[in-house]
């Protein structure tokens, strides 16, 4: 009986990977209805650290293109203060010196802090380097260590956050991103950081404490910055009509390393990887900066010495939830035949407030008269996860289209993270957490297989 009852599963299983029948598994994990709300400003994850013109907000990121520089970013209050990093390795005690740079803003009625940048360069791999800002004033010291170099069995593994804020389940998110078994060496956030631009006029005081909240995480390990379009801040009727000013006062990342001309679009190598940024709210048609960085970055990537191709985009390009549906159509119609060319390993999204992660599909072959227009399973294409359940005060996106297409696989209505760990040139565990579980919990998982090394189908072949 066994026998028989195994052979009915297996044929089940084997008629549903044929025929492609139905989507994946909507989950039935039901999360407690309750309002998402902010944090108040006296909160304690917001506290000020103490001390004359203290640096807070720290944050850094990687500084270059293979990861031997890291850019450091703080804010202080009462005066300019110094813009030098002193920093030291930990097996020598020795200290250099960085020297950065100051800016500041005004958006309405606000101004900011003196907000500073500094890129430390000529870092040695695979090190712990300690460093120290708010030097002449208050110091404070964190460390960081530099990923190892750029090769094709470097492991290395990121986390993941997207769409964070800073509500009580952002709290939540943060900190089990922080307690994770799987231990994310740097962050690919998909982008919509503080959420300031709910408050009115943009209340930039909430750009402030959402930087002191993350602290406690992005100044120990490079968060690598996605623009979101919570981080346009565009505002004409109070007279803020330049897009992104607070986001690009407050991160700095390395765009010209890549060759780009913009923030909003870059790449960096880490350890196995090659990560490529990409920016929903910047043109992208043909002709434009955009389309012409990405069409010559892609020639460039050397899968021989990175392996892994991933992107980071903050619309998604394939979401089944009735939330911002199909706003990510028009990049997907100018550069998934990319995707597909180049085997990108994996797309990660934000946006919507929810977890989804789809099948290997594409959907390219259309040309306005064929009507071939439906996505289908293609094994040079990425697997696209949308991870934008940090859990921001817009609160959760829990209204999905039914059926649930076939080219996805799994989606919940959770706020959680996830991390994406790269063991070698073939083989990457990639494991999503609800915030409701323990930390070592995940709700959904899968064995990526490397799509330039090992192109087989991850459901089918081991
Ligand atoms: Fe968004």
């Amino acid at each position: 009986m066994g026998a028989l009852w195994w052979s009915v599963v297996l044929g089940f299983l084997a008629l549903k990977s044929a025929l492609f029948v139905d989507g994946g598994l909507t989950s039935n994990f039901v999360r407690k209805e309750e309002k998402t709300i902010d944090m108040p400003l006296d909160s304690d994850v917001f506290r000020t650290p103490p001390g004359y013109n203290a640096p807070q907000q720290v944050h850094i990121t990687q500084g270059d293109h293979v990861g031997k520089a890291m850019i450091v970013s703080w804010v202080t209050m009462d005066e300019p203060g110094s813009n030098t990093v002193l920093y030291w390795s930990q097996n020598s005690k020795s200290k250099r010196k960085a020297e950065g740079m100051l800016t500041r803003y005004s958006y309405f009625n606000y101004t900011s802090g003196f907000i500073h940048h500094c890129n430390i360069t000529n870092l040695k791999h695979d090190t712990k380097y300690y460093y120290m800002v708010g030097i002449g004033h208050t110091t404070r010291t964190f460390w960081f260590t530099t990923p190892p170099e750029v090769g094709p069995d470097a492991p290395y593994t990121f986390g993941l956050i997207g769409d964070l804020g800073q509500t009580y389940d952002s709290n939540i998110t943060l900190t089990h991103y922080e307690m994770n078994p799987a231990k994310g060496q740097a962050l690919l956030f998909v982008g919509d950081i503080s959420y300031a631009d709910n408050y009115p006029n943009h209340d930039n005081r909430r750009w402030d404490s959402w930087g002191r909240f993350a602290e406690r995480s992005t100044a120990y390990q490079p968060w690598i910055w996605t623009a979101g379009n919570h981080e346009l801040d565009f505002a004409p009727e109070i007279g803020e009509d330049e897009t992104f000013k607070p986001y690009t006062h407050r991160f700095h990342v390395p765009y010209k390393s890549s060759g780009s001309t913009a923030p909003f679009w870059y790449s960096i190598k880490i350890a196995s990887a090659h990560i490529i940024v990409l920016a929903s709210y910047s043109a992208y048609g043909k002709y434009t900066p955009q389309y012409n960085w990405l069409q010559q970055e892609l020639p460039k990537v050397n899968r021989t010495q990175t392996p892994w191709l991933i992107v980071l985009v903050h619309s998604p390009w394939y979401n089944s939830y009735n939330y911002h549906y199909m706003e990510g159509e028009t990049m997907r119609v100018m550069f998934e035949p990319w995707f597909v060319k180049y085997k990108v390993d994996v797309v990660f999204a934000g946006h919507v407030h929810a977890y989804e992660r789809s099948e290997r599909i594409s959907n390219i072959a259309y040309n306005i008269v064929n009507g071939i227009c439906k996505p289908v399973k293609d094994q040079s294409a990425p697997v696209y996860i949308t991870i934008g359940d940090g859990g921001n005060i817009e609160g959760i996106a829990n209204n999905m289209t039914e059926p649930q297409p076939e080219y996805s696989a799994f989606r919940e209505a959770s706020f959680g993270h996830a991390t994406f760990g790269i063991k070698n040139r073939t083989h990457a565990f990639y494991g999503w957490h609800r915030n409701q579980d323990g930390f070592a919990v995940t709700g959904d998982t899968m064995w990526f297989y490397n799509r330039y090394w090992h192109p087989e189908d991850e459901y089918t072949s081991v």
